[in-house]
């Protein structure tokens, strides 16, 4: 995998989030927005304080990836995947793999127990939950109608045990 990761969160990924979360054509400008506001949130607070951690995938220097976790407050040891991006270009040949297993072995460090991840129900996000079962998620949660009448949330959970 002609990659390198590297743990936290630099003033200049900002445009490179945004970059790699319009290049999927998988969300809205305002799903963009949220995704970098995230990305300021640790860059103003910190990765601990913001409990916004991120690692990212990168080739020559350049971001192709990143995943976005963190610890759920009022849980013992349950963490969040929030976000999980792979350059357009790139997609289907490990990045996501790779960053999915360094988050995994992060939590572990951490203390973590187990990983949520949200994701949708329509069938665009078919090959993403796909991914998530491959990497060792299963669905433990389906609510039908949750973001639209025809868009469910499905909740995906590895057990770090
Ligand atoms: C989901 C995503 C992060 C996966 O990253 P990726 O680099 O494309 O995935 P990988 O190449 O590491 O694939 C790992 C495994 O997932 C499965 N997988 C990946 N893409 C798949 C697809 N299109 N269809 C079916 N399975 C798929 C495969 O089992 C694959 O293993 P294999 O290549 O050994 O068969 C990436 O495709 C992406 O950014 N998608 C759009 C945005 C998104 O949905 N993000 C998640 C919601 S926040």
């Amino acid at each position: 995998m002609p990659v390198s990761l590297r743990a936290g969160v630099r003033p200049e990924d900002r445009i490179a989030v945004r970059r790699l979360v319009a290049s999927t054509g998988f969300f809205s400008p305002s799903e963009e927005e949220i995704a970098v506001e995230l990305v300021d949130d640790a860059l103003s607070k910190g990765e601990v304080a913001s409990g916004y951690r991120f690692i990212f995938a990168e080739d020559a220097g350049q971001p192709v990836g990143y995943v976005c976790f963190g610890p759920i407050a009022g849980t013992r040891g349950s963490h969040d995947l929030y976000w999980i991006v792979v350059d357009d270009t790139r997609r289907g040949r490990g990045v996501g793999r790779a960053l999915e297993q360094a988050c995994a072995e992060a939590v572990r460090r951490l203390g973590g127990r187990r990983i949520y991840v949200d994701t949708s129900s329509r069938d665009q996000y078919s090959p993403t939950r796909a991914f998530y079962a491959a990497c060792g998620y299963r669905e433990a949660a389906r609510l039908d109608g949750f973001y639209a009448d025809d868009d469910g949330k499905v909740i995906f959970v590895k057990s770090l045990d």
